[in-house]
């Protein structure tokens, strides 16, 4: 079975010094959070601050996107090599970066090969739109984002998948435990199976969009849901420890 993990995405959200004590909170409870790996995505001007808050804990740290060239003239971005020693994580292909800057599928497959070249681990992200659910093309829809978003990777040790159903991040409107099941254990699963074969049974199928400590215990009792993308609920400390601890509690 995958590891557990339960991830925070933290958006545009925090500065520096809110940043550092968000994770101080969570690293101070962490333990007590039982046997998963959480991992703190703050802001790339905060990697620095969260990585020293949780230096000496199990706490890893993750940045939110990445490009995937190694330097040059793309102002405003930031590359695989200037996040190493900084985070072990990235998440690659949020919808957010799909719907608002122009992330495709291509530059999607560029990241997640460019972040496991340098040592980094891909958090990738997939999920429909309301309007493709509603047509009935979920399924299809996220097959083909993994297809895509892993074409010519061969490596599945360090990677992980998030399905975030467009529709229910933000909106206090989660899918339902079973909703999330067929996906990740028919679409993605099987998906990820066909490129991995038995390596495919080590990914961590993360489930996210309103999840919070309520409901966190419902999905992660899915056999092939094994933790967490956090938005909201990433903001506070407690919180964030309360969804890990439900998930821990419901695979342990
Ligand atoms: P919320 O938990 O706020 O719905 O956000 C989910 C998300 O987008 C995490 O990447």
């Amino acid at each position: 079975m995958p590891a557990s993990v339960v991830a925070g995405n933290w958006k545009m959200n925090t500065t520096v010094s809110e940043a550092a004590a968000l994770a101080a909170g969570i690293r101070d409870g962490a333990a007590a959070a039982g046997n998963v790996e959480l991992v703190l995505c703050p802001p790339f001007v905060s990697l620095a601050a969260v990585r020293d808050a949780v230096k000496g804990s199990a706490v890893k740290v993750g940045a939110q996107n990445m490009h995937f060239q190694e330097s040059g003239a793309f102002t405003g971005e930031v590359s695989p090599g200037m996040l190493k020693g900084l985070c072990d994580y990235v998440i690659i292909g949020h919808s957010e970066r799909r719907q608002m800057f122009g992330e495709t599928d291509e530059s999607v497959n560029n990241k997640v090969k460019a972040a496991q070249a340098a040592g980094l681990k891909p958090i990738l992200c997939v999920g429909e739109s309301l309007e493709q659910r509603e047509q009935g093309k979920a399924s299809d829809v996220i097959s083909g984002q993994i297809r895509a978003g892993l074409q010519g990777v061969s490596d599945a040790s360090d990677l992980i998948v998030a399905y975030e159903p467009i529709w229910a991040i933000g909106t206090g409107q989660a899918a339902t435990p079973e909703i999330a099941a067929e996906i990740m254990g028919a679409a993605i699963f099987e998906t990820l199976r066909g490129i991995f074969s038995g390596a495919a049974d080590n990914v961590p199928l993360l489930y996210g969009g309103s999840m919070n400590a309520s409901n966190s215990g419902e999905f992660a009792a899915q056999d092939c849901i094994h933790g967490g993308l956090i938005g909201g609920a990433a903001l506070q400390a407690e919180q964030f420890l309360a969804v890990a601890a439900a998930v821990a509690a419901a695979k342990a």
